[in-house]
């Protein structure tokens, strides 16, 4: 049968994690909290699960329901619900493959903070140890510096991991793996969090995170923000549920399913939250410093800010480093490999060669890539590729996505699929929805990114740097779509052949 020959998932839960772990990874542990702090405390909890709940958990379904209408990854499975829309599902994995090649740099920084919490290499000076010893910063994006070393050893090996589990087939490499990442990932956390709220100065930090302020709900910026980073957590519009959804079963649940992922995410994001702003408040009260400087995000939360409350542990401080940078390491990696996956399921079902010369060439070809970014001008690079590439590139390929279903196949045909298979059925709401809501969300979310750009360059960076490395990225990301909608299958068999 076709679909054992493309692989399937072995049991239920294995899809379940595999989603899920797709879903959490750094968003979760370094940005989530930060946004809840900022924008309202407790209070965010509500745009960000009407955000979760009204547009997230809606594209989860669409895309695995795709998916697994068409058995196929994203490029069949656009290409099928409509032959206009082919280079749709190229340009989500292609968004993928450009977030793949930094993120997996990130998750190499990770691997060697682990070594670092072992033997406190950053000292006393954390903040400088990042971007003096161990990043290596230049003057600007076009001042590439050298190889930093120990990132170009570490990225390598993450690269081999994104390689060999994928390399290894949906059942006994992807499915495998975060079957033994993500309940060690939980785990690992919970511990965290145990040993944070049980630090002296914890409430200070908790009071922080969730008091609630309900006056910020009514500020725009919050809710964009509650969006955009609902989307990034959830990884939708990436391909990835598309290629996962086409390896379940026929029979197989989609809708409770996806249910379970938006909240398994929602809930680690939240668990991660207890577990950094408790030690934030430890680190203000240990050190007498006030909470408000204390309190960051992304790089300077986890590499500046983390070492320095692990100098602080009164006890075994290298097991409470091990342990948050095993969580970065393991949510990064079940987040990487989808991408991977995303990616490489698209070239195998279009062109039938095998999965393992497929996943060989896109995993070195991302190495490569990847070199960029470690280097002295890495961080910049990355940080201008991340916010155009998100801003836009996802955002409107998210945009296209539900229009094409809401407006051209039309929305119910999928509700009928999935309805038909899962736990509990979905009414006309979930049409309402992809139909007018989530584009409406979405052309809001590209126009205030936009009138942001506008104002002010992103970060203050130059224009040239925003140019080429942000919107040429952005637009070349869309010319390879359509370029690849038109690849040839090998010889003249195809394996997308799907039973839709
Ligand atoms: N959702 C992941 C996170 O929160 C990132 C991700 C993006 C995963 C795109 C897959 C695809 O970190």
């Amino acid at each position: 049968m076709e679909s054992e020959a493309r692989g399937q998932w072995g049991s239920r839960i294995g899809f379940v994690l595999a989603a899920i772990g797709s879903a959490v990874g750094l968003g979760n542990i370094w940005r989530f909290p930060y946004l809840t702090y900022k924008n309202g405390g407790g209070a965010f909890l509500i745009p960000y699960l009407i955000a979760v709940l009204t547009v997230g958990i809606p594209l989860i379904m669409l895309e695995v329901s795709l998916g697994h209408k068409s058995q196929g990854s994203a490029p069949v499975a656009f290409s099928k619900a409509d032959k206009r829309f082919s280079w749709l599902g190229w340009w989500q994995p292609l968004n993928s493959l450009v977030i793949l090649v930094y993120y997996s740099v990130i998750i190499g920084w990770a691997l060697n903070y682990i070594v670092f919490s072992f033997t406190q290499a950053w000292g006393s000076d954390t903040n400088s140890f990042i971007y003096k010893s161990f990043l290596g910063i230049t003057s600007g994006p076009f001042d590439i510096g050298g190889i930093r070393w120990p990132i170009f050893i570490a990225m390598t090996v993450i690269w081999f991991l994104n390689w060999f589990i994928v390399y290894s087939g949906v059942q006994s490499g992807i499915e495998r793996a975060n079957k033994i990442m993500m309940p060690l990932l939980f785990l690992m956390m919970l511990v965290l969090m145990i040993r944070g709220v049980t630090l002296p100065g914890a409430a200070v930090g908790l009071e922080q995170y969730l008091h609630p302020d309900f006056s910020k709900i009514l500020n725009a910026q919050v809710w964009i923000d509650a969006f955009g980073q609902a989307f990034f957590s959830l990884s939708v519009a990436m391909g990835v549920y598309c290629a996962y959804g086409s390896y379940l079963p026929r029979k197989s649940d989609i809708t409770n399913n996806a249910f379970i992922t938006g909240f398994a995410d929602t809930g680690f994001a939240f668990l991660s939250g207890l577990a950094v702003f408790s030690i934030l408040g430890f680190m203000s009260t240990q050190s007498g410093v006030p909470f408000t400087e204390v309190v960051t995000q992304s790089i300077g939360l986890a590499f500046v800010a983390f070492p320095q409350g692990i100098g602080m542990m009164p006890v075994v401080p290298w097991l409470f480093g091990l342990l948050f940078f095993g969580c970065l390491l393991f949510g990064g990696l079940t987040s990487s490999i989808s991408m991977v996956e995303s990616f490489s399921a698209g070239i195998i079902d279009k062109t039938g060669y095998n999965r393992k010369a497929v996943v060989t060439w896109t995993c070195f070809l991302g190495w490569l890539v990847s070199m960029v970014f470690a280097t002295g001008a890495g961080l910049y690079i990355l940080d201008i590729v991340d916010h155009f590439i998100n801003a836009y590139g996802v955002v409107l390929a998210g945009l296209a996505e539900a229009v094409a279903i809401g407006w051209f196949l039309g929305p119910e045909k999928l509700r009928q699929h999935f309805n038909a298979i899962s736990d509990f059925r979905i009414g006309p709401w979930w049409d309402f929805l992809i139909k007018y809501w989530a584009p409406l969300i979405m052309i809001v979310m590209g126009l205030v990114n936009f009138a942001a750009e506008i104002q002010k360059p992103y970060e203050g960076y130059p224009f040239l740097a925003l140019f080429l490395l942000g919107w040429l990225v952005v637009a070349l990301v869309l010319v390879v779509a359509f370029l690849l909608t038109k690849m040839k299958p090998k010889g003249s068999v195809t394996t997308s052949k799907g039973g839709v």
